[in-house]
Formats: C-alpha cells, structure tokens, sequence
C-alpha cells in the first residue's frame, strides 16, 4: 500500500531527525531536543483527511533539524514570506521566483501540499507598487497581471491560494487599502477570477485575522463571500489566521463560527495558528497552551469542511511573535532548540481523537466492505445549489472516481477536491492530486455548485462503478 510505504520512509526520516538535532544542537549551542512522538502528525493527520501545515521560511530548509521537523511532521507547506509580492515582483514585471520554487520543490520532494500565501494584500507591497501612482485602470491590470503570473507559474503545483489577504477592518467594513480606495470592492472579484483562469484547479481563499470569532469583523467576511457566491466570483474557502493568545481561546465559539461559514458551502482552514504568551513561558503556561492549540484543533475537526491546520512557524526560534508583540513570545508547537512542546503532543492528540491514529504501519488493512455516500443539499436558489458528498469506503484507495445524475437541465458550476466533468446528466468526479489515497474505512469528501437549478439531497452515489448505500 502506498500509504504505507510512506509511512515506512518516514519514521525512517524520523529516526534522522534526532540524529540531526543532535549536530544542530552541537553547532549551534543548545541542548538536544528529544524527540517527537511517533507516529507523527502528518500521519494522524492524513489519516483524518485533513492537512496539518507550517509556514516554512526557505531560508532555514537548509537547517537540518528545520528541515527534517517540516518534511516528517507535516504534509502542507505554506511560503511565510517568500511568496508575497513583495518578494516575487520586487520591479514592476520581473518576477523572482527562487524562494518559492525551492519551496515548492522541497515540497513535491516530500509529498506534500502547498498553500500559496498570498497574491493581493496591503502589506509586503513593493515599493514601485506601494509608493507608484497608476489610473484606476493600470492598477487593475497590474494586479490581474500579478495573480495571473504567480498562479501560472504554479499552476497544478499549489493547491490553493490565499488570493485575498486581510481585506477587512476590525469593524467589518473593507480596510482601505490601495486596491479599495482606488478600485472600489470589485478588487476582490478580479482577483478571484484572474487566480480561477490561471489554475482551474487550486482552492481560491479569502483569508483574515480576528475572524476566529463571530463578530463584526467575521460577519463583514461572511456578508461579503455570500455576495461573492451569489454573484458566482469563483471562491472556495475561508481562511481563518487564529493568532491567538494563552488563555483566551474560546474552542467552540471558533467552532460554531467555522460552521456557519462551511454552511455556505465553503471550505475552511486554519491558516496561521500560533498561540502566544507573556514571557518568559513557564509549565503552567505551557500547559493552558497545549488546552488552547487542543481547543482550536478540536474546533475544526468538528467541522467536516474544515480541511486542515496550518500553524505559522515550527519553532519559537522562528516565529515572527516577539518582533511584534514585545514582551511576547514562545507561541509555536516546538521550542527555541526544536523540542517539542505540550502544545505538541496536544495537537497529536486532537487528531488521534478524531481518528486520526494509522496503528501499526506493519500490520495488514483492516477488512474491506462496500461504500456508503451522503449526498447532501446544503443550499438551494432558484437556479442552484450547494452539494457536500461525502463517500466512505470499505477498501483502501490509491486512485477513485465517483459518479452521480444530476436532474435534467442541472449543470455543474464548479468543484473542489476533485476533478470534475459532466457528460449529459452523468457527473464524474476523480481524486484531485492531494486525497487519491484513502484507507479502507476511511472517507472521501467533495463539494460542488450547481447552474441551472438545484441537485437533489440523497442523489445515489456511485464509486469506482460500484453503487453506494444511502448514509
Ligand atoms: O526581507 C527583508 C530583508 O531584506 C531585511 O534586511 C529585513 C530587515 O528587517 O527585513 C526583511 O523583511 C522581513 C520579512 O518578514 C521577511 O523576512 C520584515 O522585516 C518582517 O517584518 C517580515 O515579517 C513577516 C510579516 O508577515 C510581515 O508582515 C513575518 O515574517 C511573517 O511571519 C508575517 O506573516 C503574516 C502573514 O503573512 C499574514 N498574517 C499575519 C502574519 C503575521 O504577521
């Protein structure tokens, strides 16, 4: 089984990553972190169907222990910096693309996603862009170019894009930043549809801070991806930053908040996870972070849409935390000399609660049954539909297609996790490039948006040519 091969090479990988740490900690000074718990979290988490991702600074993958932690303890890379305009359009059309190609390539390296981060945001504008003065019209363009380029050159190698960042004040209206005071909120759209021609097939986001929560920011978020929908802007997902702090973290309030947007038929992420403390950090304090990444953790496996964790940095070494909160600090999973944390172990946890853990990589699959599918109808209007299917099947997969009718004149708008077409009234659905690999029992979720009039709840499902029971 392909699953476990990888599984094999990585505790192999893993066994690397002590020895390397060991080296680190001779060059670099600091006690040897001991070692992660087995298996690791990408294993209890690709076991779940759900990611669990870092952001990933290029420049430390040449770090041993960095690199090992990123390439066996997690299966989703996000660029922290090196994918901002900033950094990939530093003059007005040439492009520098050397830190995220070398992500991109640590990543297929390792079997692992890519979360692009991120194409139009205020912040980490360069300076021809910030300080340059451009008609409306140009300014458009230059950001339709800028989307356009970035999601080409990776095209079918980023599995989905922040493509709008932070576009909203605490207040829930729309920040004014460049985009907006000069080009109105259809900023929002373009960018949308420009990512949508470039990749087809990446996730397209719309991510924020301080939107964890329901509040007058979320629900400015929430009115405008429902406009969003009902105009048809291509978007996929919501992503929700979570920097939090110990101590103040509200698990199923996020939850709640987290559902009420996966209602729309959305799906949604936690993208930058970290959650900081007053220094200096001590075992009580590191204890209530573990309760807190936990409650965070446990907030979106509870929500079926909610497709994975991305935490923003490895290791307190690295984090971005004490150069902006002064005083504050020790916010990541692992510590300044990559040990892991309680905060570790919690996260773990979380995902071996929600079935996450794979057992013995060694040990045969467990027995084989037929597939069940839920077919269901989250949102009707007169000329569409939201649909969430969800298969499980009895027998491990490495590669699936799934098939259903859709009612006469009902056509398919678009798709995600999976790749879609539809011949006459017969939709065929086949595993996108991430989730081809199922165990056996374990489930396959997809989504779509019907024109033309609305999908019926309990359509019959079928996979690989075999009919699923209802449920
Ligand atoms: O690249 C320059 C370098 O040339 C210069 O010598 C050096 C001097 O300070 O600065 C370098 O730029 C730094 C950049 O990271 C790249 O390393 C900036 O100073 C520094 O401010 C910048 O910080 C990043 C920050 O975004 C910028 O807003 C953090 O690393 C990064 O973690 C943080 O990430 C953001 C997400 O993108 C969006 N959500 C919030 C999150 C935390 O702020």
């Amino acid at each position: 089984m392909r699953q476990h091969r990888v599984s094999t090479v990585r505790r192999l990988a893993r066994a690397t990553v002590a020895a390397s740490a060991a080296a680190a900690a001779l060059a670099f000074g600091f006690s040897a972190p001991s070692q992660a718990a087995d298996p690791s979290l990408r294993e209890v988490a690709e076991s779940t169907g759900r990611f669990i991702g870092t952001a990933v600074n290029d420049g430390l993958l040449s770090n041993g222990t960095y690199s090992d932690i990123v390439s066996t303890e997690f299966d989703s890379v996000t660029a922290e910096n090196a994918m901002k305009w900033e950094a990939v359009e530093p003059q007005r059309g040439q492009y520098n693309w050397a830190g995220g190609d070398r992500l991109v390539q640590f990543a297929q390296d390792n079997d692992q996603l890519v979360y692009g981060h991120t194409l139009v945001w205020h912040s980490q504008m360069p300076g021809w862009l910030q300080n340059g003065s451009f008609s409306n019209n140009e300014l458009r363009q230059i950001m339709t170019d800028h989307v356009t380029t970035q999601v080409s050159r990776y095209k079918g190698q980023v599995q989905r894009w922040d493509v709008v960042n932070e576009a909203f004040n605490e207040d829930g209206s729309l920040r004014q930043s460049k985009f907006y005071q000069q080009l109105g909120a259809s900023y929002i759209a373009d960018s949308f549809r420009a990512a949508r021609a470039a990749d087809p097939d990446a996730k397209l986001f719309i991510n924020d801070y301080n939107t964890e929560l329901d509040n007058a920011k979320s629900d400015g978020l929430y009115r405008l991806v429902s406009d969003l929908l009902a105009q048809g802007v291509p978007i996929d997902g919501v992503g929700f930053q979570n920097h939090l702090i110990v101590g103040n973290v509200n698990g199923p309030a996020i939850r709640q908040n987290l559902q009420r947007f996966a209602d729309l038929g959305l799906e949604v992420a936690v993208t930058e996870l970290d959650i900081r403390m007053q220094m200096p950090s001590d075992s009580s304090k590191l204890q209530q972070q573990a309760r807190d990444y936990r409650a965070v953790a446990d907030a979106c496996l509870a929500v079926s849409r909610c497709s994975g964790i991305t935490v923003w940095g490895v290791s307190d070494r690295d984090s971005w935390v004490p150069d902006v909160f002064e005083g504050q600090g020790a916010a990541c999973p692992w510590d300044e000399n990559y040990r892991p944390k309680p905060a570790y172990d919690a996260l773990r946890d979380a995902f071996v609660a929600a079935g996450g853990d794979p057992g013995d990589p060694d040990d045969p699959e467990p027995p084989t049954g037929d597939c069940s599918a839920v077919f269901n109808v989250s949102n009707r209007w007169d000329t569409g539909s939201v649909v969430s299917v969800t298969v499980r099947t009895g027998q491990a997969l490495s590669g699936w297609r799934a098939q259903f009718d859709l009612p006469a004149g009902v056509s398919l708008a678009n798709g995600w996790n999976g790749s879609f077409s539809q011949s006459g009234s017969t939709v065929t659905v086949a595993n996108a490039a991430y989730n081809g690999t199922v165990p056996a029992g374990g489930t396959i979720s997809f989504g779509f948006q019907t024109s033309g009039g609305a999908a019926q709840d309990g359509t019959r499902v079928s996979l690989g040519g075999q009919e699923c029971a209802a449920g």
